[in-house]
């Protein structure tokens, strides 16, 4: 597939963007649905997709765009990939929907077989799986696991190490994670009160200390921060804490909600910094958005030995009407085909674009001023902009010439890259031109 083909289109733009059919269906959106879900952005409409495929959405006006969001990290194989529209009518001819924890089917069955082969967690040989319906499902069950783990040895550890910035989703447990007080302070009584925050790459002396007192059930990490502004692990950072994690036995969680199946150009972005030789591997990790070629899911991957803590003598203690859901998971085993077995996989795939997209990026501190910094790795990258203005401006601008991406992070001046990993080469490096042009 190649530059113009269908999927890998440069942009077309025909109207103001958002244009004439968005602001209508959005002036309906703005009455039917809740505010702050109902997709008006500081009292400005956005756009309505019509349909989207490989690199390219089309909205309801009929523009083109290059979608640099991959739809907020989930469409890693590309938007309507032909795997998993296949895997969907497959499934969808046979059965839709399950009966969750009492009643399985045999996607799942493979879906869990392919997550033990694929996640790096510690002793992975004999990981299992806990199936999630969201990110922040996978967030629950994760500290769920540590707390009923560490009351299965009798071991009173109430505490959670987390850092900042760090996004865990915003249930009323994985907020309690995340670091960012916009969506923290309306909930804040309501919030897990044992909550200790360090500094994300920081010095981790005091969180040696503070481990050493036996209190932390779980250390929770993403290896690259992702929404919260982009920042990948110092070198070493993330050996040291898993290395300080089990000299004092506190599970360590990896959310790779967002870095997993390829995104960082390795399959999982642990593996930049841990390896399986030396055990330092997570004790769980965390899987979502990428995992099922569009559909709902999430996954916490963890070791055996943890994950006995969840056996009951009666009903499942965490579970949820879809959980397992048979779309999700035949989507899920299309996606997790390609990611490994195309030509190239697709993790050595976005290294191989990301060393070019770095390379371009590497220039724009020095050639345009609105840009102060530049960081990332692979295909996921984060343009530190000047201030929010600019940053909102600049991927407004981006929006008009036909190249969608986001821009927020704490201070809501780092704008994200994040292609499908399936773009074409041409493509990725047209949508940078026209950045560029919109500085
Ligand atoms: C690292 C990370 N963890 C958890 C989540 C929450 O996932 P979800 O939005 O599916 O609940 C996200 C979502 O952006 C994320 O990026």
């Amino acid at each position: 597939m190649g530059l113009g083909d269908p999927g890998s289109q440069p942009p077309e733009i025909f109207t103001e963007v958002p244009g004439p059919a968005s602001l209508r269906y959005s002036t309906a959106l703005e009455e039917l649905e809740a505010p702050g879900i109902n997709t008006i952005y500081r009292g400005r409409p956005s756009l309505l997709w019509q349909e989207a495929l490989g690199s390219n959405v089309v909205d309801v006006d009929g523009n083109r765009f290059v979608d640099l969001t991959a739809g907020f990290g989930v469409a890693g194989i590309g938007h309507r990939h032909p795997k998993v529209v296949e895997a969907l009518a497959r499934q969808g001819h046979s059965l839709i929907h399950g009966l969750g924890d009492v009643m399985a089917h045999p996607q799942r069955v493979e879906l869990c077989r392919r997550l033990r082969d694929l996640v790096p967690v510690r002793d992975r040989t004999s990981a299992q799986t806990h199936l999630a319906v969201s990110g922040a499902d996978a967030l629950e069950i994760a500290a769920k696991t540590a707390i009923l783990h560490h009351r299965s040895l009798n071991r009173p550890r109430q505490s959670f190490l987390v850092f900042d910035p760090a996004y865990h989703g915003l249930s009323l447990g994985a907020l309690a994670l995340t670091s960012r007080d916009e969506f923290r302070n309306p909930f804040l009584p309501h919030l897990h009160p044992h909550i200790e925050r360090r500094p994300f790459g920081g010095s981790l002396r005091k969180v040696a200390q503070l481990l050493e007192e036996g209190r932390v059930a779980a250390a929770v990490v993403e290896p690259v921060v992702g929404r919260e502004g982009v920042r990948p692990a110092p070198d070493g950072w993330l050996a040291e804490l898993a290395e300080l994690c089990r000299r004092t036995e506190t599970i360590l969680i990896a959310d790779e909600i967002f870095t997993g199946f390829g995104r960082t150009g390795r399959l999982f972005a642990v593996e930049h910094q841990l390896s399986i030789d030396d055990g330092s591997l997570p004790d769980l990790v965390c899987c979502g958005k990428a995992l099922a070629g569009g559909l709902p899911i999430g996954a916490v991957v963890g070791r055996r030995q943890l994950m006995a803590a969840w056996s009951t003598s009666g009903e499942a203690i965490h579970t949820g009407t879809f959980v397992g859901h048979p779309l999700a998971c035949a989507t899920a085993n299309a996606t997790l085909e390609v990611v490994t077995k195309s030509d190239e996989p697709l993790a050595q795939r976005a290294a191989r674009l990301g060393e070019g997209v770095a390379k371009r990026l590497a220039s724009w501190p020095a050639r345009f001023e609105e840009v102060e910094s530049i960081r990332g790795l692979g295909l996921l990258w984060g343009i530190v902009l000047r201030d929010s203005d600019t940053a909102a401006g600049w991927s407004a601008k981006a929006r008009s010439r036909g190249i969608l991406l986001l821009a927020g992070g704490p201070e809501g001046r780092v704008a994200q890259l994040v292609p499908p990993l399936t773009i074409d080469r041409d493509l990725l490096h047209l949508s940078l031109d026209l950045l560029e042009e919109c500085f």
